[in-house]
């Protein structure tokens, strides 16, 4: 409803401007040539700005988490606005400019829409147009998804796995951590005084009650990498950095095949039993992957048999205190079940580790590319001795 009404005030517009050309009467001049003719104005538009087809895509989209998601609310800082605001993300595919919104709020039709550039010929819906995008990671790499680019601005990796794996000689690392109750420093006690927490040889722990907040001293030697933060891995959304083989660590491996795939948007917006006849919930439709591939790719089998390796390397990490279980599943690990911890561990178990989180983190179980994965998962296994 709403785009109907922006149309009609369109016409309006076009309207009152003719009307205030209006001025006093002159003479009558000689008539002009006839003009080509147009378009059937009302036709081709309304092919997109009906109220069936713009109420059911604005229906779909409010259902997505582009629409609800709660990290929305983490573009008010600077470092996190360009992917968790519109307008910080407007503001910086405009100028390059990284800036905290003043109030933030989710994607909306205009992130990725923006007006007509013509009304004549063939209208096609006006897409923000966004050249290859830097990646965030690696300066020098650009991802080109043509359309996609909208997408690749936000859904790329923020880290590598070199953040961590940093100490070329051997150091003592103190970590803070504040511990919001009594409860949770006795629990996290346990686990230390069980060794399940590896200090090196002359690590410490010291419980500083006046902060509230438990001192944790490592001894990180050169073959080991210590994991500080309970948010390490590439950041959520690492889907155009799994297309180029670069999300892992230390795999750069092989790229997506992009003969019949050039962008995301082929994919995420291609579900035709939508009911505005397009996909804006931008999930895939897997019956468009058939009726390309027929059987060539069966997309369940190879998801069913990439969550079969990562299960028993998810156990093997929790295992090691490198993954901590967040008990919401004993199998299908997803992202949301588990979250690294603070741990020091053997370089080849921190590749594991890392890769793991890529994979999770990507969220497509293979598919954004399907041969990485499979070297990722290699990798993964070589290291934990699962094969
Ligand atoms: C401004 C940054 C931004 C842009 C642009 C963007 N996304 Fe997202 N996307 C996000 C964030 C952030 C989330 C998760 C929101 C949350 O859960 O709080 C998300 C979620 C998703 C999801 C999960 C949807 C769900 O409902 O579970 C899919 C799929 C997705 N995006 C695909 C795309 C595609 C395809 C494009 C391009 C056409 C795109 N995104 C453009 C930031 C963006
Ligand atoms: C380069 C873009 C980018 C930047 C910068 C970025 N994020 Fe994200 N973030 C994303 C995307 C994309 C998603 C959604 C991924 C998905 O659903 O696959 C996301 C998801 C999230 C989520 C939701 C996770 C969940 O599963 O519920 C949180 C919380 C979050 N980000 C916090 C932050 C914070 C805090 C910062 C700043 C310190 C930040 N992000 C910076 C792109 C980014
Ligand atoms: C995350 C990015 C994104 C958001 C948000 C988004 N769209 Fe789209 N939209 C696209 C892309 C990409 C296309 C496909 C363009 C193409 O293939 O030419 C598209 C296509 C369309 C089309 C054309 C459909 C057709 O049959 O050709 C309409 C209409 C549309 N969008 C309306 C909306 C409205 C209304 C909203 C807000 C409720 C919205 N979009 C939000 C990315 C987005
Ligand atoms: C293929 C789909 C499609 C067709 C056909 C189409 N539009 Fe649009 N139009 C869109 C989308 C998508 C938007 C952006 C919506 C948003 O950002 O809220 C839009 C926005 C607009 C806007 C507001 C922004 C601006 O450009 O000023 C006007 C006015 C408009 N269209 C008029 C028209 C007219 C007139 C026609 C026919 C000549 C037409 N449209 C044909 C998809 C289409
Ligand atoms: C318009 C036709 C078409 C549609 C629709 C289509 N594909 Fe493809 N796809 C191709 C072509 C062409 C290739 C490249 C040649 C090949 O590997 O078969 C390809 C390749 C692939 C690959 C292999 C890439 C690699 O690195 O080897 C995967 C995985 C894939 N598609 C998955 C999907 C999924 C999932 C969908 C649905 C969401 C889908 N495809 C829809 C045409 C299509
Ligand atoms: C070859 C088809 C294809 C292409 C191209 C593609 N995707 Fe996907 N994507 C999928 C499939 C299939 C899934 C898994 C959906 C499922 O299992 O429910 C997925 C999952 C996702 C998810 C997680 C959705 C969720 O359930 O939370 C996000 C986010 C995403 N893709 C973003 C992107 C982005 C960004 C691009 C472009 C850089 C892209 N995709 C390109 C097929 C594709």
């Amino acid at each position: 409803m709403k785009k109907t009404i922006k149309l009609l005030s369109f016409a309006f517009f076009a309207a009152a401007i003719l009307m205030s050309c209006e001025g006093p009467e002159g003479p009558a001049g000689t008539d002009g040539t006839d003009g080509i003719d147009g378009v059937d104005g009302t036709l081709a538009c309304l092919e997109c700005h009906s109220a069936t087809v713009m109420d059911a895509i604005v229906d779909e989209f409010s259902l997505t988490k582009h629409a609800t998601g709660s990290s929305w609310a983490r573009g008010t800082s600077a470092s996190c606005g360009r992917c968790h605001s519109h307008d910080a993300y407007v503001e910086f595919v405009r100028s390059g400019e990284e800036i905290a919104a003043a109030v933030s709020t989710p994607v909306e039709c205009g992130t990725c829409h923006s007006d007509h550039q013509t009304l004549e010929g063939d209208v096609s819906a006006p897409i923000r147009e966004i050249d290859g995008v830097v990646a965030m990671v690696n300066s020098i790499l650009t991802f080109d998804h043509g359309k996609g680019n909208i997408c690749a601005t936000c859904h790329q990796s923020r880290r590598t796995g070199a953040e961590y794996d940093k100490y070329t000689a051997n150091t003592m690392v103190e970590v803070k951590l504040a511990t919001a109750s009594a409860d949770a420093y006795t629990e996290y006690k346990a686990e230390l005084d069980a060794g399940i927490i590896n200090l090196g040889t002359n690590g410490s722990i010291t419980y500083d009650n006046g902060v509230d907040s438990l001192f944790v001293e490592f001894d990180v030697t050169t073959d080991m990498v210590l994991v500080t933060s309970t948010h390490a891995g590439p950041h959520h959304g690492p889907q155009a950095n799994t297309f180029a083989g670069i999300t892992g660590y230390p795999t750069a491996g092989v790229e997506f095949d992009r003969a019949g795939h050039t962008d995301c948007v082929s994919c995420h917006l291609n579900d035709t039993t939508a009911a505005s006849g397009f996909g804006h919930s931008f999930e895939p439709d897997v019956a468009q992957c058939d009726a390309c591939h027929g059987t060539a790719v069966d997309l369940e089998g190879i998801q069913a048999d990439f969550q079969a390796r990562i299960d028993p390397a998810v156990e093997e990490l929790i295992a090691l205190h490198i993954l901590g279980d967040g008990g919401t599943a004993t199998s299908n690990y997803t992202v949301a079940d588990v979250h690294p911890m603070i741990q020091m561990m053997t370089r080849a178990q921190y590749q594991a580790f890392y890769n793991i989180m890529c994979i999770l983190e990507d969220k497509s179980l293979g598919i954004h590319n399907v041969d990485y994965t499979d070297q990722m998962l290699d990798l993964v296994e070589n290291s934990l001795g699962l094969k």
